[in-house]
């Protein structure tokens, strides 16, 4: 055997030379580690304490909140940019400014990525945008959750136009993973310029009193071009997205209670489009009887009521996840449990503007619509509406392009739809609340449906005008029409009759009925025509 062969095998190496040399494999690890510790150190205390003092956690002890305890894997901790320029060649921390991994959540493995703001002001150059890139293709194809956090001042102003092109290659992603997997996004600072695209790209945007702040052009450029003065929080806070543009979903107190919530939602929804929404077990009997929602439903369809209570009457231990919850409030949407799966609840809300729909209403509704039958959510509609609501501004401002998009959400999507009519349901807004002519799979109503055109007064005025104008006693004559009108076309069986209703049911077995309906339609199969893909109304 010649020298070489003896290196080859090692068999003259076994023993003392193995283990001196194992030995200088630990020591030499061990200093190399030592090096990377040094590199990942992250940044000082002092921009830690500038953080804190800022009122904000840093991009750890979110990651901490919202991940379970010791899952958190991070990748690409030891990635610097390479730019040049402006001082960067200088300063070239590790991470770049961005925490990228996977953890689990309530067991289930999710990705996130996190802004860390004591970088660039958690601002996005190429090998920031790179590493985003990266966690969200491997999200798409694990099949996960993808959680953003943000808190970075946009595109860092020292890497031009390739960080901008960092941005386009997110939104593209959002877009390729919209209905393939959750994507939410947690804004935990500022959210500034286009970076406020991708949140609204993505299905579910938290936001934090207080805390967040979103807009495409801020204070300062608002007050150049318009001669504005506003304040940051005044312009894109909470408040404001939550209430206002309805770019938030979800407004919390605080950063903590904000990533609890979107653990809350976590679980509540599916890791991908191939799965179902997680089951649990909630102990509320399935048949459990609701005698609470003959107190809280008034019989005069003109007097109000909080559909909130209704819904928290009806679903498994009163629990919901609602969005949206300070915008369009006319329109409820809510996701629950029934017997313990998982239901999107679309409701109208008679407390606030009588439960008409109008634009925002039904802006709201078709995207929550579009949430639930993507990730496999079957849908519930409670409907209680009196209309849409009438008037130049909606007209003017698109009532007919928005409404339409709830009309096609519903009437595209292939998921269980169970329709339940509490009270009335009116004109055009019968047919878009998930009536059994736009494809829901049952429609069940209450005795005290009220289902028709319109009114009985506005129908006897408009059918009848010239009778009643000729008649010796106009007023008893329209009393008379609006009385037969009443009991021949608004009459509780009269769409039951025609099968346009499947049931009516004592309002205090919504529950056993809802868990009924679901059960039976839980393997439903409905498919669209083969399509690149429908022309919704934008
Ligand atoms: C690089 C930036 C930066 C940026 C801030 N910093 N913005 N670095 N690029 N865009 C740095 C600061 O120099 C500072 O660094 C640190 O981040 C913290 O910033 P401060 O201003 O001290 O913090 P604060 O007072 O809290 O104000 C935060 C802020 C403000 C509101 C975000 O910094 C700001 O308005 N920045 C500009 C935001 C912006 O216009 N971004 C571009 C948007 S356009 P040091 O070293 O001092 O700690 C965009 C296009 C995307 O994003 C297009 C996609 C299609």
């Amino acid at each position: 055997m010649t020298t070489a062969e003896h290196t080859i095998t090692g068999r003259e190496d076994d023993g003392d030379g193995a283990r001196r040399r194992a030995g200088d494999m630990r020591a030499r690890v061990a200093e190399l580690l030592a090096a990377r510790e040094e590199a990942v150190a992250g940044p000082s205390a002092r921009a830690t304490r500038a953080q804190h003092e800022r009122g904000r956690l840093t991009v750890r002890e979110r990651l901490d909140l919202l991940f379970d305890p010791g899952t958190f894997t991070e990748v690409e901790q030891l990635r610097r940019h390479q730019s040049t320029g402006f001082g960067l060649e200088d300063r070239r921390p590790a991470t770049d400014g961005v925490v990228t991994g996977w953890g689990e959540v309530g067991g289930r493995t999710v990705f996130a990525y996190a802004h860390d703001f004591r970088v660039f002001g958690g601002s996005l150059g190429r090998a920031h945008a790179e590493k985003i890139h990266k966690i969200m293709d491997l999200a798409e194809s694990a099949g996960a959750p993808l959680v953003g956090l943000s808190d970075g001042a946009g595109a860092r102003i020292q890497e031009g136009v390739t960080a901008l092109a960092g941005y386009g290659g997110i939104f593209r992603r959002n877009v390729r993973a919209s209905g393939v997997i959750p994507q939410i996004s947690v804004i935990l600072g500022p959210c500034a310029g286009g970076a406020a695209y991708s949140p609204a790209l993505t299905d579910v945007v938290f936001m934090v009193r207080g805390i967040s702040q979103m807009y495409v052009t801020g204070p300062d450029v608002v007050q150049a071009v318009t001669g504005e003065t506003m304040t940051h929080e005044g312009l894109g806070g909470a408040q404001v997205h939550g209430a206002v543009s309805g770019a938030a979903s979800v407004v919390c107190d605080d950063e903590a209670e904000c990533l609890q919530e979107v653990r809350y939602l976590l679980s509540l929804l599916p890791s991908n489009n191939r799965e179902l929404p997680p089951v649990a077990a909630t102990g509320d009997p399935p048949d459990r009887r609701c005698e609470a929602l003959l107190d809280l439903v008034p019989t005069e369809t003109g007097r109000s009521y909080d559909m909130r209570a209704v819904i928290e009457e009806v679903v498994d231990r009163g629990e919901l996840f609602e969005l949206h919850a300070s915008w369009a409030t006319n329109v409820l949407c809510v996701l629950a449990r029934l017997d313990g799966h998982v239901v999107g609840v679309v409701a109208n809300q008679p407390l606030s503007m009588a439960g008409a729909l109008d634009i925002h209403a039904s802006e709201k509704a078709a995207r929550f619509v579009q949430m639930c039958d993507a990730f496999s959510i079957p849908i519930v509609t409670l409907v209680d509406v009196p209309g849409f609501l009438p008037g130049t501004r909606q007209e003017h401002g698109g009532i007919i392009r928005h409404g339409a998009k709830l009309l096609y959400a519903y009437c595209d999507a292939t998921v269980p739809r169970v329709q339940v009519i509490l009270r009335k349901a009116y004109g055009g807004a019968y047919i878009v609340m998930d009536s059994r002519s736009i494809g829901c799979d049952l429609s069940l109503a209450w005795p005290t449906n009220e289902i028709a055109v319109m009114g009985a007064e506005g129908a006897a005025n408009v059918v009848f005008r010239r009778e009643i104008a000729a008649a010796p006693d106009p007023e008893a004559a329209r009393a008379q029409r609006v009385k037969q009108y009443r009991e021949e076309l608004i009459h509780p069986y009269y769409a039951a009759e025609r099968g346009l209703v499947d049931d009516v049911i004592d309002p205090a077995d919504t529950r056993a009925a809802l868990v009924r309906a679901l059960a039976m339609l839980r393997a439903k199969h409905a498919a669209l025509p083969s399509r690149k893909h429908g022309n919704p109304p934008t």
